[in-house]
């Protein structure tokens, strides 16, 4: 029979690639550039499986541009960037990786956090400028975290692993926002406290952490007013999607003073950085690090070529999404 005709849109891990192509016809991106968006469409009938990742804007367009492709096994958690319903309607299957990346993911989000909260990249960029004059009792002061609130917006498996680190690590209080309460078990284990109401969240936490999944329903949840019923003094970490905040108004919060900080790993339009953030000396700004290390990027691509060979089989796919 013939091998499944693979596409992996951007390099992934060597040991992932090997396996794959012991497996299937696939064609690599070996110059790692981002496709445009003619080329993913130009795919759809040329390939059987689509391997992208969030760099891909797989849209309606993409989706229309042929006929062969029957799965879309993304690298990665999130799925924002590929129009699930367009998918739906050719009955092309999509699935994610879910699970291996949460301990790398909640790793960042504590990484902004104190970075933010010591204001770790600030004095980085004054030492390496050659400005630093001394240690004395009144240069960059942060913030402890000691017993303050970490108010985390959505209580999924990432957001549960940083309140775990930040709970039982730093001594930090968790209280959180989502649909509904966690489990018993949970609430219990982190002392979590329960806010129906988003506003309500933002008004306790000394450090906001977002963990809801990105698209439509979530786009701008954190806008100026939002933003103005955060604690004042009191700090953003962003390690979800771009689309949820307004940063604009971040920004605005940030230089008034409003907000001590923040800390950000993702943005709306990647790879291009608001540009009212960029010379903000109170925000943290990481290039989407949050799966960046070698066996959580291994996991992840051997969670998607788990999906790939179990479409391969006709077997159940683990982690389908549509
Ligand atoms: C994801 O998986 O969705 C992350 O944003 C990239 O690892």
């Amino acid at each position: 029979m013939a091998k499944l005709k693979v596409l992996v849109t951007r390099r992934w891990p060597a040991e992932v690639e090997g396996q794959l192509g012991a497996l299937f016809d696939v064609t690599l991106n070996e110059s790692d550039e981002a496709m445009s968006q003619q080329a993913l469409a130009a795919a759809m009938a040329e390939y059987d499986v689509l391997c992208p990742t969030v760099s891909d804007k797989i849209d309606a367009e993409v989706i229309a541009g042929g006929d062969r492709v029957k799965l879309i096994a993304n690298y990665g958690v999130g799925f924002d960037h590929i129009d699930l319903a367009a998918a739906r309607a050719k009955g092309i299957a999509v699935t994610n990786t879910p699970g291996v990346l949460t301990d790398a993911t909640a790793d960042i989000a504590m990484t902004l956090l104190l970075m933010a909260a010591r204001r770790a990249g600030e004095g980085e960029r004054e030492l390496r400028a050659g400005q630093w004059s001394g240690w004395r009792p009144t240069h960059l002061i942060g913030s402890a975290l000691k017993g303050k609130v970490l108010g985390c917006v959505g209580f999924g498996r990432i957001a549960i692993a940083t309140a775990r680190r930040a709970h039982h690590g730093f001594g930090m209080k968790i209280a959180f926002y989502g649909r509904r309460p966690c489990d018993p078990a949970m609430a219990e284990e982190l002392q979590a406290e329960f806010c129906a109401d988003l506003k309500q969240l933002l008004g306790k936490a000394d450090f906001v952490s977002l963990h809801v999944p990105g698209g439509a329903e979530t786009a701008n949840m954190i806008d100026a007013d939002a933003i103005a019923a955060m604690r004042p003094g009191s700090y953003l970490i962003n390690t979800a999607r771009g689309g949820v905040v307004d940063n604009q108004a971040l920004a605005a919060a940030l230089k008034s003073g409003h907000l001590a900080g923040a800390g950000l790993d993702v943005y709306p339009a990647e790879p291009a950085v608001p540009e009212c953030l960029l010379g903000l000396e109170n925000a943290v700004l990481l290039p989407h690090l949050g799966s960046a290390n070698a066996q959580t990027r291994i996991a992840m691509g051997m969670c998607a070529l788990a999906n790939v060979e179990a479409f391969a089989n006709g077997a159940q796919l683990p982690n389908t999404v549509a």
